[in-house]
Parts: structure tokens; sequence; C-alpha cells
């Protein structure tokens, strides 16, 4: 089959690779009909996630046509059109039991590597570096699911791929990243990052009761799309973010600050910035974190920081301090995507949210080495692409 592979920093190609077979018999096999490309995926294109081999698959936003079934799978049957969670997991350990499905303590069959830099190991996930598994990724012709009872989610209704293809990740995400703040009515939420993930977010913390969001970004096209979705905007490169933040809440700072940007951000010359920036490239530091340390400052006192954005190691400069005296709560983490899936789903089918809005190229699959580099270059109005296989 043709599959996007990883070969290096900065280099992605379209191989012919072997067809994935059925190894367990709770797997099934997904011919892809739609895959996604994540902004998570463009820290594996940029060398920021450790543990990636060359000719590793990526992707982990596939949904398609089950051509083959485990013996042990009960819910799913060949035919059966599904969405498929990046989140690989088993669905009766422990942290399954709990819903905390990103948190799977049998899926990752890499665990005592992760365990090693985490203390304990995340689930399995598609596409993913061999930290989380090592599983071949969905932006392929065909890809191997594992406990499929537990992931997939099958489609009966007319919705489009494109309606559908969010739930595999990035609707699912922007829900759990605004579900974590624990809006109260009528607060405010700063949403820092308006790529796919932060225009989730947007969406859904009017959901959850926000009476005001505000999206920080500095790319137009995504400003714009944020504007739409009813957030005010900053642009970080005409305004000072802190500044301006302050100004809309009366010097109190927003309740909900969440970083829907993570390891890559961007400043204008700060400090953090220019540190980050001189230490990353040799890797004396892992993660470029300025929004982190933004949102920390800007957040109201005893308001919440949620972290969507994904984080690799160790984090330099992080404001502490402040984060105590101000009585922060922090909480994050790789979407337990399961929990959302069906709820989500209904919002789809209640017609309360399209979240195809967000798509703005659609290719087919041998064309992803360069959909990788319009994404994350931002060029051509670039916000979100769906590949064809
Ligand atoms: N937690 C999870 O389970 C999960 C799932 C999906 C994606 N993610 C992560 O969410 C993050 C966002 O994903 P995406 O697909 O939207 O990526 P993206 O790269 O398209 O979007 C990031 C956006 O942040 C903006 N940005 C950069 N520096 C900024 C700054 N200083 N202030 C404000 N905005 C800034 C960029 O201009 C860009 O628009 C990534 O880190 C991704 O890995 C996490
Ligand atoms: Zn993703
Ligand atoms: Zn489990």
């Amino acid at each position: 089959m043709r599959a996007l592979c990883w070969h290096g920093t900065g280099d992605v190609r379209v191989d012919t690779v072997p067809d994935p077979s059925i190894l367990d018999p709770t797997d099934v096999i997904v011919r892809v009909t739609s895959t996604a490309i994540c902004g998570s995926d463009l820290h594996l294109l940029d060398g920021f996630v450790p543990t990636m081999e060359p000719g590793d698959i990526l992707g982990h936003e596939a949904m398609g046509e089950v051509v083959e079934v485990g013996k042990a799978v009960t819910r799913l049957r060949k035919g059966d059109r599904v969405v498929v969670p990046f989140v690989i997991a088993c669905g009766v350990c422990w942290f399954c039991q709990r819903g905390e499905y990103s948190g799977c303590d049998v899926s990752n069959p890499e665990a005592a590597m992760a365990r090693k830099v985490m203390g304990e190991a995340p689930a399995g996930l598609f596409g993913y570096s061999h930290m989380t598994g090592g599983f071949p990724g969905g932006q392929a012709e065909y890809l191997r699911v594992p406990f499929a009872d537990v992931g997939p989610i099958r489609i009966e209704s007319g919705l489009t791929d494109e309606q559908v293809l969010f739930l595999s990740d990035i609707f699912p995400t922007g829900y759990f990243a605004a579900d974590l703040c624990g809006i109260e009515p009528g607060d405010t939420v700063a949403v820092w990052g308006c790529g796919p993930v932060g225009q989730m977010v947007i969406r859904s913390a009017w959901m959850l009761g926000a009476g005001r969001v505000v999206g920080i970004d500095c790319v137009p096209e995504r400003l714009a799309m944020a504007a739409a979705g009813k957030a005010e905007v900053i642009n970080f490169e005409d305004e000072t973010v802190y500044d301006r933040l302050m100004e809309l809440t009366g010097g109190r700072g927003p309740d909900r600050c969440i970083d829907a940007v993570g390891c890559e951000a961007h400043g204008l010359g700060s400090p953090d910035t220019v540190l980050d920036q001189v230490k990353t490239p040799v890797r004396l530091a892992t993660d470029r974190a300025h929004v982190l340390r933004e949102a920390i400052m800007c957040c109201r006192k005893f308001g919440t920081v949620s972290i969507p954005g994904v984080y690799v190691g160790a984090v330099d400069k992080l404001p502490m301090g402040p984060a105590m005296n101000k009585g922060l709560t922090f909480r994050m983490g790789q979407t337990p995507v399961q929990r959302y899936m069906q709820p989500l789903l209904e919002k789809i089918e209640a017609g309360i949210i399209d979240p195809s809005f967000v798509i703005t190229h659609r290719l087919p699959l041998e064309q992803a080495p360069e959909a990788y580099q319009t994404f994350r270059d931002k060029q051509d109005g670039c916000i979100k692409v769906v590949l064809h296989p």
C-alpha cells in the first residue's frame, strides 16, 4: 500500500510499504477514506518528538471502511464505516474503566521506554513515535486498529467524511481542553493558538457556557476564522497580549486560559523566546514554551490554565512562583478521545456544530509531503488539510 513515512527531520515521503494485517484477535483493518494532518504531526516533522525511526508511518486522524475483522471483535463488522480515535485503549484496565483512555495501561507495548522519561507510560497512539507504541499511522491506504471494540465509532447516519473525521482528534481535543477548565457561566476564556485545535476550543468554550472568548494568534486567516466563531481576537504581532487581556477583563485577567499551541510557540524576540530558540536546536531544551509562560502570567488569580498543546520534555523558565502565588489550577493531557466521541457525534447529528468548517485543503495522499509543508508554513491560507488515499 501507499503510506506517508517519516525519514528524518523535515523529510516525509509517500512510500510503498507492506499492507497491514490482523496481528491480534481484537484488531480490525480499515481501508482509509479520509485522513488529516494535525499540528501534532508538525512536532514530528520538525524533530521535536524523540524515538521516531525512519520509515515510521504517520497519521492519527483517520476514518474509513472496515475490511477485515479479528476473531474476538464483537462490535464491528466488515463494511462498517468508522472514525478511529488517535488513542489506542484496551477498555478494561483501571484507567480505561475510569474513562481515562489516554492513560491506558495496556495498549502501549513500549511502556518501559516511556516510563524511563515520564515516570509512567501513556497509552499507545497511532503514528506518534515508539515511545507511544510505534503503531503505524493512518496517513495510508490501510490502517490496523488494535482493540477495535473500544476505539472506532460507527457512523450510520448520512453524514459526510468531512463532517465526522475530526471526531478522531481535534474536536474531542478542543472540547476536552474547554471541559477541563470547568467553565462557569459567563467566564472569559482566552485561547492561545487559532490553529485547528484552537478553532475547536473556541466553539467548545461557547457550548460549555463561556461568556466571552478571546482568540490569540498572528495568522490573519486563522484570526478571521476565530472571529467567525464569535471570538474577540488578538494579533500578538500587533498588540501586547498581556496588556490587551487585562484591558478586556478590567485588570483581572481571563478566568480560563487555554494553550492550544504547545512546544513550538513563536514569540516576538521576548527574552524567553530567544533563549528557547537558541537552546532547542542544540537539544539544551526540548520545548519552546512561550505561550504556557504567557498564559500563566495572564490568568486571573484562582483561574485555570488548560493545556491541550503538546509538550515533550522539561520546560525551562516556567513561572511556577506566579502560578503558585496566584492559586492557579493546571489541567492538561492527551485527549481521552473515546470518552467524547459519542456525545460529540450527537452534537454533529443535531446540527449544533459542523466541524468541517476548519478544512481549507483537500488533496490526494500522494501530495502529502507538499501538504505538510504548506500546513507547517501556513502558506496558501492553509488551516486544515484532509488527504484522500
Ligand atoms: N492534547 C491532545 O490530545 C492534542 C490533540 C491534537 C493536537 N494537540 C496539540 O495542539 C496544538 C495545536 O494543534 P493545531 O493542529 O491547532 O496546530 P497548528 O500548528 O496548526 O496551530 C498552532 C497555532 O499556534 C499559533 N501560535 C504560535 N505561537 C503563538 C503565540 N505565541 N501566541 C498565540 N498563538 C501562537 C500558530 O500561529 C498556529 O496558528 C499542537 O501542539 C498539537 O500537538 C494536542
Ligand atoms: Zn492530532
Ligand atoms: Zn486500558
